[in-house]
């Protein structure tokens, strides 16, 4: 057998990502000959670090934190959607030599609203907490799914309001603080903050939500995120963490490098149970 095709996730800590789990199996699924590791790299060592990987005959790069802006620094070529998010995740060896970069985030966050959770977002009245780049990256497919509104609430408010500038272009959507968020409760709150990582949670108003809202975590973990809990306590019926996001937009780049879609469903349910177990 020839030797497999080299993949890797490329981040700073990295120890803990599931990619490598989710893209074995992505592999066996389809009788693809890969192998898919983990490079710790920290900003210093991150452009040189890209570099000898693809010298040394790697074919594609996962980019994780925090890395994304400057790996869309570094592509020769970016996807229109990596262009707008101005963050990469993905980046894959042309038969030029050169770098094509692409982000899979939001279109992996749709699938799985849309796919997994059987979410309608058109007409909805949705709300994305956070104003840093993971709500950059899944903004313009957010809007591409027509919701009626969409609102930007950050705890630093210019961030929100220049956000919603920014894409303004795309559809209807504001930017604002928590404190302004009022008191009719949204049909969709997307957690996209990274609070839930430091087991924190934004300056919620309890109105925002009802119990036919649904609530999605970015974030994931073995337990329950503390945006999932205040949910919870708060009668929200469907509250959900992001893994089915991190299945879905690993698919869309496993898509981009071998041209196959895979099997998302037997894979977030085997991700679902490993993460149990601990
Ligand atoms: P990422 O790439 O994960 O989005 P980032 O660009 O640093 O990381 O953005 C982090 C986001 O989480 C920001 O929206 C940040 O709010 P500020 O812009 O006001 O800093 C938000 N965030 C982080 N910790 C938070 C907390 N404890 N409460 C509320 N928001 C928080």
């Amino acid at each position: 057998m020839s030797a497999p095709d080299r993949y890797a996730v490329i981040g700073h800590p990295v120890a803990h990502s599931r990619s490598p789990f989710i893209h074995e199996r992505f592999a066996q699924q389809s009788g693809q000959n890969i192998q898919y590791t983990r490079i710790d790299a920290t900003p210093a060592q991150f452009a040189a670090a890209v570099a000898e990987f693809f010298r040394d005959g790697g074919r594609g790069l996962n980019v994780t934190v925090p890395h994304k802006q400057e790996a869309a620094r570094l592509a020769q070529e970016l996807t229109p959607r990596a262009r707008r998010a101005g963050a990469v995740n993905t980046l894959m060896l042309r038969d030029d030599g050169g770098l094509l970069g692409d982000n899979t985030d939001g279109a992996g966050l749709a699938r799985d609203l849309l796919n997994n959770h059987h979410i309608r977002i058109a007409g909805r009245r949705v709300l994305l907490l956070g104003a840093g780049g993971a709500v950059r990256g899944v903004l313009a497919p957010l809007l591409g799914l027509k919701p009626a509104q969409l609102i930007i609430a950050n705890r630093t408010v210019e961030k929100a309001q220049e956000l919603a500038r920014d894409f303004s272009d795309l559809g209807k959507l504001q930017g604002c603080g928590y404190a302004e968020l009022g008191s009719t409760p949204y049909d969709i709150v997307i957690n996209g903050t990274a609070a839930s990582l430091a087991g924190e949670l934004p300056p919620l108003p309890p109105t925002i939500v009802e119990r036919t809202s649904f609530c999605y975590d970015m974030a994931y973990g073995r337990d329950d995120t503390p945006f999932v809990r205040w949910a919870h306590e708060r009668g929200v019926a469907r509250a959900v963490m992001g893994l089915g996001m991190l299945v879905e937009q690993a698919a869309e780049s496993f898509h981009l490098w071998r041209g196959i879609r895979p099997d998302t469903a037997s894979v977030l349910s085997a991700l679902t149970a490993k993460l149990r177990e601990g």
